[in-house]
């Protein structure tokens, strides 16, 4: 079955209103040959929302949203207000959410379903500690993960995963293709167990020190439909030598 792929990049806390000249040409370079092989999307922070959401060709999305659609939730900002501004995505249940803020499968399957109420896709992210890992948990740790976060009405067109080492996350370590190919042959398994056919089409995202000189190697992969980009996607050139992989695939 063949899957668009989406390299999806999440800039975290980093950007200024002045970023604006670096996702334009990001958005430059997105250009029809890249287009007809996959979907790009960057994720700033929230405040450049609005502002880069008036770039047409590149859709953006949010790195977090809180469950409701609006109210007393002091600091946090709804699926509603993303879509409002022009995002078209966002990733909810980030490691560096579940570990600094305490979510929780339950609160991200919550957060996957406020992205579908306001018309996002919702891009779920999971993944092992090096703790779980060395101790051979991993497949357990990630498919409890992917069954608890994501709720029963999950779609392919609705819902995109992400598996995201926590110990690979901005430390240039990655694991081995083979280690990744195992993960999400087993994730994919999960999918189709649960959500039939339509579990052989939801993206399956690779994220976790992702850089033009391992992309070739990660995006060919057996059920890898793309990555999820920190560090390397604040970098126009770094994010499209990444997803210029596709072009010789
Ligand atoms: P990294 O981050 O590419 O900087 O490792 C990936 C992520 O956290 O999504």
């Amino acid at each position: 079955m063949t899957v668009r792929p989406l390299v999806a990049g999440n800039w975290k806390m980093n950007g200024t209103k002045e970023s604006y000249e670096e996702f334009a040409k990001i958005a430059a370079g997105y250009d029809a040959a890249l287009a007809e092989k996959i979907d790009m999307l960057v994720c700033p922070p929230a405040v450049l929302l609005a502002q880069f959401a008036e770039v047409e060709n590149l859709p953006v999305g949010a790195q977090n949203c809180h469950a409701a659609a609006s109210g007393a939730h002091t600091g946090d900002i709804s699926a509603e207000m993303v879509a409002n501004v022009g995002g078209k995505y966002v990733i909810v249940g980030h490691s560096e959410r579940r570990e600094g803020y305490g979510e929780t499968d339950a609160d991200v399957a919550a957060k996957a379903e406020a992205a579908w109420r306001a018309g996002l896709v919702a891009i779920v992210c999971i993944g092992e500690s090096l703790e779980q890992r060395e101790a051979g948990e991993t497949i357990a740790v990630v498919t409890e993960q992917i069954t608890k976060s994501l709720p029963d009405a999950s779609t392919s067109a609705n819902t995109v995963v992400a598996y995201e080492p926590i110990w690979a996350i901005g430390t240039g370590k990655t694991p081995t293709a083979d280690d990744v190919a195992e993960v999400h042959a087993a994730l994919r398994k999960s999918l189709v167990e649960r959500f039939g056919e339509d579990g052989e089409k939801i993206r399956l995202l690779y994220g976790g020190s992702v850089k033009p000189t391992n992309a070739s190697e990660l995006l060919a992969l057996p059920n890898v439909n793309g990555a999820l980009v920190g560090g390397a996607s604040l970098k126009a050139t770094d994010f499209l030598g990444i997803a210029e992989a596709y072009k010789n695939f």
